[in-house]
């Protein structure tokens, strides 16, 4: 495998950052997350794009021009063959002596580009069986609209997820309404078959799958609405699911235990991932 690293594609065996690089130090870092099918990246304009904001709100600065990132993020694709896989890239503010304070300007940004391969037919036949989440009360910052790599509380999240036989933790709000997982967006179909999923203006991370899916929804004329649900609600609820770049649509079959609809995965949520590539750009 071969990973980009400021500006050189190294054996990722080798591949290394600094000691002092502010995304080691400080979790002084963004990142995005893109699904490649078939070779091509889906949905890379609103990656991209989520990714400039995400520097914007931090005040980092853009590692490259957009075009070239593009080049680099096909030349990682290439080098390692991936067809269907990931790709992941991670921007820090750079190498500089531990403090606090930003480094000068004239310290660069660091990124760092990798991809690999997933096994389709392995994710495919998971979603299909459907998964399990547990809830926990939200932990993370204010500030869970930029995707910064300091996910400590998604990692705590979902290995407590994982210790307890499920795929995702759900985080919930001190008002009891589900925020998102732990690295994916949070969905179901109420018992009046209305797709509902939270309004992106708080709480959670615009998720570009998220996006599509709502795009989705409204050219399918499928009824949806971007409106908070309570994990009582998503208990009784007719399905659930989630969204994210690694999971597309994955149809979810029990919450803390309960069995969601029938136990199997819902027509909505098959349907969405189904079609989900027809959408997407
Ligand atoms: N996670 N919410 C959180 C907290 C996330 O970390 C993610 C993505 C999403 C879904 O966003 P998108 O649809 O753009 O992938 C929602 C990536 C996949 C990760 O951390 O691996």
């Amino acid at each position: 495998r071969i990973a980009y690293v400021n500006g050189r594609y190294v054996s990722h065996a080798l591949a290394s950052v600094h000691i002092e690089d502010r995304g080691y130090q400080f979790a002084d870092g963004v990142y995005e997350v893109c699904e490649v099918r078939d070779g091509h990246l889906v949905d890379e304009v609103g990656h991209l794009a989520r990714l400039r904001r995400s520097l914007k709100e931090l005040s980092i600065r853009e590692p490259m021009p957009e075009a070239s990132l593009k080049l680099v993020l096909r030349e990682t694709i290439r080098r390692n063959r991936v067809r269907d896989g990931i790709v992941y890239v991670q921007v820090t503010r750079g190498v500089s002596r531990r403090d606090h304070y930003f480094p000068p300007a004239s310290v660069k940004p660091a990124l760092v580009v990798t991809a690999r391969s997933m096994d389709r037919a392995k994710t495919e036949a998971g979603a299909v069986a459907g998964v399990k989440v547990i809830t926990l009360p939200e932990n993370r910052w204010a500030r869970v609209d930029i995707k910064t790599v300091g996910l400590l509380p998604n990692v705590l999240a979902k290995q407590q997820a994982k210790d307890a036989g499920a795929k995702e933790a759900w985080f919930v709000d001190p008002a009891g309404f589900v925020t998102e997982g732990g690295s994916t967006n949070a969905w179901i179909v109420t018992k009046d078959g209305i797709i509902r999923t939270r309004p992106a203006e708080s709480g959670i991370l615009r998720g570009i799958t998220r996006t599509t899916a709502l795009r989705m929804a409204r050219d399918l004329q499928m009824r949806f609405e971007e409106e908070p649900f309570t994990v009582e609600e998503a208990k009784a609820a007719r399905e659930a699911f989630f969204t994210a770049a690694t999971a597309i649509v994955t149809p979810i079959v029990a919450i803390d235990g309960q069995t969601i609809g029938d136990g199997k995965p819902g027509p909505v949520a098959l349907e969405l991932r189904r079609r989900f590539h027809e959408f997407a750009e």
